[in-house]
C-alpha cells in the first residue's frame, strides 16, 4: 500500500484517520483492514453486495484487450482532460471509481508526476492488477454505492470511466474547484460486434440520464467524441466480448460465432469524454 494516499482516505466504518501498521491499515477506534499480499486494501463492508465485480476471467480479457493499445486514443483523451482541468491548480490526488485494471488511472499519473491515485473497485481481481498498474497508485477494495472510503474534499480530479456512478459521494470527495471525467459510449461503440455477438447495448438515453443524475451538483464544462475504426483479430474480438458482463448462454455461443467471423473485423470505438465541475453554490 502506498503511504501517499494514508492522507486522502478514511476509515469506512467511522471516518477517522487511518494508519499502517505491520501491513495492516488501523484507525483510533480499532477497525482493522488488512493489506493483501498483492498490495490492494479491501475495505468491503461485510454484507456489500458484490454482483457487479468484474470476474478474475473478466479481469483477464481486459488486462489482454487494453494492453493491445486499442483504446490508447481514450487514455489520451482522459489524460488530456484531467491534465486541464487541473489548470487552474486544485490540490489532490486523483481518484478512479471503478478503476478496473488501473490502465486509466496509469495513463493519468503519467501525465501528472506531481500526484498520486487511488484505484477505487469492488473487484479484489481488478484491484490486484490496479496495486501494481503504477508506482503511484494506491488500490482499495470498495462499493461504489456506499461511502467511499476517502475523507471530504480530498480529490482534484475524479474518474469515471463505464463505471458506477455516486453523484453525492463524488461531490462529498470532490475538492472544491475539482472534476470529475467521465467516459460514457455512443450508441456507436463497438456496434459492429455488438449485434453479432449478443452483447449488452447501450441506452440510447445513457447521456440524458447522466445528466439528470448529475442535476443540481455539476456541470459539464468540456466533452470529446473519441471515434474511430478499430481492426480487430478474432482473439481480439474474443477479448473485448470477454471483459463485458454478458449471459453464461451468450457467453457459450459466442465461441463458434467468434470463429465464423473474418480474420480481421473492422469495430468503431466511439465514447464521450466529459468534464464536469461542481456547481458553485456562491
Ligand atoms: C466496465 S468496467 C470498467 C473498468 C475500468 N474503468 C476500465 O474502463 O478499464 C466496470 C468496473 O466497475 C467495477 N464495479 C462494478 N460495480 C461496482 C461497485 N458497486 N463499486 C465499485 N466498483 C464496481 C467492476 O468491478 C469493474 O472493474
Ligand atoms: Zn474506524
Amino acid at each position: 500500500m502506498l503511504a501517499d494516499i494514508m492522507q486522502y482516505i478514511e476509515c469506512p466504518k467511522c471516518g477517522h484517520a487511518l494508519a499502517e501498521v505491520d501491513n495492516v491499515l488501523r484507525c483510533e477506534v480499532g477497525h482493522a483492514y488488512d493489506i493483501a499480499r498483492q498490495g490492494y486494501v479491501s475495505m468491503l463492508r461485510g454484507d456489500a453486495s458484490i454482483g457487479t465485480a468484474d470476474t478474475p476471467a473478466m479481469v483477464e480479457a481486459r488486462t489482454t484487450f487494453l494492453g493491445s493499445g486499442y483504446y490508447s486514443a481514450i487514455a489520451d483523451a482522459v489524460a488530456e482532460a484531467a491534465a486541464d482541468a487541473l489548470a487552474d491548480g486544485a490540490e489532490g490526488c486523483i481518484a478512479e471509481v471503478g478503476a478496473g485494471t488501473g490502465y486509466y488511472l496509469s495513463a493519468v499519473l503519467d501525465r501528472l508526476p506531481e500526484r498520486v491515485g487511488i484505484a477505487l473497485d469492488i473487484s479484489k481481481a481488478a484491484s490486484k492488477r490496479a496495486a501494481r498498474a503504477h508506482e503511484r497508485i494506491g488500490a482499495v477494495v470498495c462499493d461504489a454505492w456506499d461511502r467511499l472510503p476517502m475523507r471530504d474534499d480530498t480529490v482534484a480530479v475524479l474518474l469515471d470511466i463505464f463505471s458506477p456512478r455516486n453523484p453525492a459521494e463524488f461531490e462529498r470527495v470532490l475538492v472544491p474547484g475539482g472534476s470529475l471525467v467521465v467516459v460514457t459510449p455512443t450508441p456507436r461503440h463497438l456496434g459492429e460486434i455488438v449485434q453479432i455477438l449478443g452483447m449488452l447495448t447501450v441506452d440510447d438515453r445513457k447521456d440524458e440520464r447522466l445528466e439528470t443524475a448529475f442535476e443540481g451538483r455539476f456541470e459539464r464544462v468540456a466533452s470529446v467524441l473519441v471515434e474511430t475504426q478499430l481492426e480487430l483479430s478474432r482473439d481480439d474480438v474474443a477479448a473485448v466480448a470477454g471483459m463485458g458482463p454478458s449471459a453464461w448462454h451468450v457467453a457459450e455461443k459466442r465461441g463458434a460465432r467468434i470463429a465464423a467471423l473474418s480474420e480481421s473485423t473492422s469495430v468503431t470505438l466511439s465514447v464521450n469524454v466529459a468534464t464536469y465541475r461542481q456547481i458553485s453554490l456562491d
